[in-house]
């Protein structure tokens, strides 16, 4: 895949995504889900380890992503599933700044980036 940037990566207007949805984005060639939770924004993979949904087309529960196909839970802050256990995904970093939501999806010197592997 060669290597990742550093530096976070405007994926799309954080209007874009209305409160308690998702939207994929794609970043330096990973499918990304990108969540609006009561204004604060999370990113997971996109892909759902049980049968492979995507949770962008999910919808927001208590701080986590509900997939769509079967309804396992995922925290946004970590991508921990809470539907089941060593099933968590990978979550990275982000922020809205000047109406974009940024992503990181690389841990860059200083630790922020990915919070889950
Ligand atoms: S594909 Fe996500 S819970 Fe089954």
């Amino acid at each position: 895949m060669g290597s990742l940037p550093r530096n976070p990566q405007p994926v799309c207007r954080s209007d874009a995504i209305p409160e308690g949805t998702g939207r994929l984005v794609r970043v330096s060639g990973r499918e990304v889900a990108v969540f609006n939770d009561g204004g604060r924004f999370f990113a997971v993979l996109d892909r759902c380890p049980h049968a492979g949904a995507s949770l962008a087309r999910g919808w927001v529960e208590e701080g986590a992503v509900v997939c769509p196909l079967h309804r396992w839970r995922f925290r946004l802050e970590d991508g921990r599933c809470e539907s089941q256990g060593g099933e968590d995904i990978p979550a990275f970093s982000s922020e809205e700044r000047g109406g974009w939501v940024w992503v990181w999806v690389e841990e860059p010197p200083g630790g922020r980036g990915p919070r889950a592997k």
